[in-house]
């Protein structure tokens, strides 16, 4: 791709925390997308290790090490392509949290403690500031870039529109330093529902401390056919499109996702029968994506050196464009 093809293109940017094992969620709501809309944009994914930090009870340096490894070669496995997309990691571009620090210093605290995600993971003793603040960091990696859209699940909507806030105010109290980005969000398939209770999201957390919960996109292929198998459904047998319990939902959601169809398609395939042969065909569809998904990630994870370089590579081309945005920040808050 010229470079002069690139700058005409919507800018994209997104991130992945660097805790726990990546799932079938993160897949379908985040890096499927920014794989398959590659040639559309400008893309920048990074890795948030900075943002593992925030829960320093789990803090294992070399677990973060091994796992920000692990999230690059993933990264590249489902289909994120080092001429199309920069790919780095947070911490090596330290205008990431210089400019987390300003917005921390115009980000009012109740919009901070308004969060869902702070009031659900705070109920622990001792939460860290930084789990308080942890949104005021994700807006500085978003507005570092400029981005037009954010490619996220639904999850972090909340977020997005807090960066949204911040940007607005930081722009009215200095000047037009950031533009305000949009989030990118699917329709279907934004909020994988947790295979042993479709009542909460599937989750990298959650799936740390229950076996059924998430498929990991490194898991076996046995291990993913008895997730599946067992996964929670409702006291009804077969699929019946007019009273969908939320676990055959999921299950829905999750074959259309991974099987580009709609609804329709997925009615007109399994309505009337019986929820263990829609599980079936979905382990077979899951362990087809996640088969070709680890080939290419056992071909490269190895390769340590590769990994490093193209980490170093994207922290370079990404610090072109956040300093400079960083500075005019500086400036304009006249740190400069
Ligand atoms: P994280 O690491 O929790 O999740 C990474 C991406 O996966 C999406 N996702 C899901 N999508 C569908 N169904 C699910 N069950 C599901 N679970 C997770 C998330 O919405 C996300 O897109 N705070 C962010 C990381 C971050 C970031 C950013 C993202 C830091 N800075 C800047 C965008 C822009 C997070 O913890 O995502």
């Amino acid at each position: 791709m010229s470079s002069e093809a690139a700058a005409t293109r919507p800018r994209v940017l997104s991130g992945i925390t660097a805790t726990g094992k990546l799932h079938i969620g993160n897949y379908i709501g985040a890096l499927s997308v920014w794989a398959r809309e590659q040639d559309r944009f400008e893309n920048y994914f990074f890795i948030a290790d900075l943002h593992a930090l925030t829960i320093p009870e789990n803090i294992q340096p070399d677990a973060l090490r091994e796992r920000v490894t692990e999230i690059v070669a993933l990264y590249v496995a489902c289909g994120l392509d080092v001429d199309k997309s920069v790919l780095f990691l947070q911490s090596r571009v330290p205008a990431h949290a210089s400019l987390a620090w300003i917005f921390n210093c115009v980000t009012p605290i109740g919009w901070l403690e308004r969060m869902t995600q702070y009031k659900s993971k705070s109920d622990r003793a001792n939460p860290s500031a930084g789990l308080l603040t942890y949104p005021s960091l994700m807006a500085a990696d978003i507005l570092l870039y400029q981005p037009d859209f954010v490619p996220v699940g639904d999850d972090q909507r909340q977020h997005i529109e807090l960066t949204r806030n911040i940007a607005q105010r930081f722009n009215s109290m200095f000047g037009e330093a950031f533009s305000i980005p949009e989030p990118m969000i699917r329709t279907s398939g934004a909020r994988i529902m947790g295979l042993d209770d479709p009542n909460v999201k599937m989750s990298k957390s959650l799936a740390e401390s229950r076996d059924g919960h998430a498929v990991g996109l490194l898991d076996p292929p046995n291990k993913i056919r008895k997730t599946i198998m067992r996964s929670v459904t409702d006291s009804g047998t077969e699929v019946r499109g007019d009273g969908l319990g939320a676990g055959v939902e999921n299950l829905l959601v999750l074959h259309e996702a991974l099987t580009d169809t709609t609804r329709e398609d997925s009615l007109a395939e399994f309505e009337g029968k019986g929820y263990g042969v829609l599980k079936k065909a979905l382990a077979e569809v899951v362990i087809e994506h996640v088969s070709a998904i680890q080939e290419r990630y056992n071909e490269i994870r190895a390769d340590r050196s590769y990994l490093d370089r193209i980490l170093a590579e994207g922290a370079e081309k990404a610090a072109n464009i956040a300093d400079e945005t960083a500075r005019n920040a500086m400036r304009l808050t006249g740190l400069l």
